[in-house]
């Protein structure tokens, strides 16, 4: 039986063994993937003790992304642009990390909005922390030529462009909606609108028709956000789509086949988050 789990403190909140045993039961493997709750302090001495507990993988949450990272014997790509890895594997006895955060919104993107780079336009980035960083990267590796990213503390967004280059520019927060008139993409990656904890503020009416506007909250799964874009007529991208795509790439290194995301998993994360 191969086994993988999540890691995470707080941990209770994870729908990640919803979503990897599901796969497990559409594909018949013998496999289980469960919840750990781990502490900060003992994030390195878990991840040393992956082949004691006989565990092939896991994936890392809030607040171990970085120090997963850090640990790590083998850092992908994915992970060194990023700082961070949510998504680790043992291989010939060494710990590999990756970041499929980047892989999950890409993919998404492109399932509900395939023509999202029909124009060259540039992107709107809304927030400057890990999920931001992985989502620049995405759009840079898929050769947008102008990212814009606007945080509340500006200085964290200058630190984010420092480390992704020319192509990333710097606005205030309160440029957020008139600096994004012309933009293909408008992605919130604050935590701003979970819970409907706060409102955004972004006037969707200032927005090209053709920008489609995602969001990386899932929780409600229609934000204020979405919820104003979708009235405006644009084309929305939720974050639940994101969360379900970012575990394929895990799921088949572990149990060695590549899972599919069905509307009926959809349907399912929906219906647990709904009843949240
Ligand atoms: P993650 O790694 O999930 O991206 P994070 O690093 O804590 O999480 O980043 C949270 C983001 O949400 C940041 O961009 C944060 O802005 P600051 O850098 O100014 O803190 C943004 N954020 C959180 N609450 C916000 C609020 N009320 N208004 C605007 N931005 C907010």
């Amino acid at each position: 039986m191969t086994k993988a789990c999540v890691i995470g403190w707080p941990i209770a909140h994870s729908r990640s063994p919803l979503i990897h045993t599901y796969w497990l039961k559409a594909l018949g493997i013998d496999g289980t993937y469960t919840k750990v709750p781990v502490e900060p302090q003992g994030i390195e001495a878990f991840l040393r003790s992956l082949a004691d507990r006989g565990l092939a993988g896991c994936n890392v949450t809030v607040p171990h992304k970085e120090a997963a990272f850090r640990t790590a014997d083998e850092k992908h790509a994915s992970a060194v642009a990023v700082g961070a890895a949510n998504t680790l594997w043992l291989e010939g006895g060494r710990l590999h990390a990756a970041n499929t955060d980047t892989y999950g919104f890409m993919t998404y993107l492109a399932s509900r909005a395939p023509r999202w780079q029909q124009r060259d336009a540039p992107v709107s980035i809304l927030g400057a922390g890990g999920a931001a960083r992985a989502i620049v990267y995405g759009f840079l590796e898929a050769g947008v030529s102008q990212v814009r990213v606007f945080n509340r503390s500006r200085n964290r967004a200058e630190d984010l462009a420092r480390h992704f280059g020319s192509k990333v520019s710097v606005y205030d927060w309160s440029e957020r909606s008139t600096g994004s008139r012309d933009a293909s993409v408008l992605v919130n990656t604050t935590s701003v609108g979970m819970k409907n904890d706060g409102t955004l503020g972004v006037d969707v009416r200032v927005l090209h028709r053709d920008c489609v506007v995602a969001d990386i909250v899932y929780v409600p799964l229609q934000t204020g956000l979405l919820r104003d874009a979708a009235a405006a007529g644009l084309t929305t991208v939720d974050g639940l789509g994101m969360l379900l795509h970012q575990a394929v790439p895990g799921f088949e290194r572990w149990f060695g086949q590549r899972p599919t995301v069905t509307n009926d998993l959809y349907k399912l994360i929906a219906a647990d988050v709904e009843a949240s």
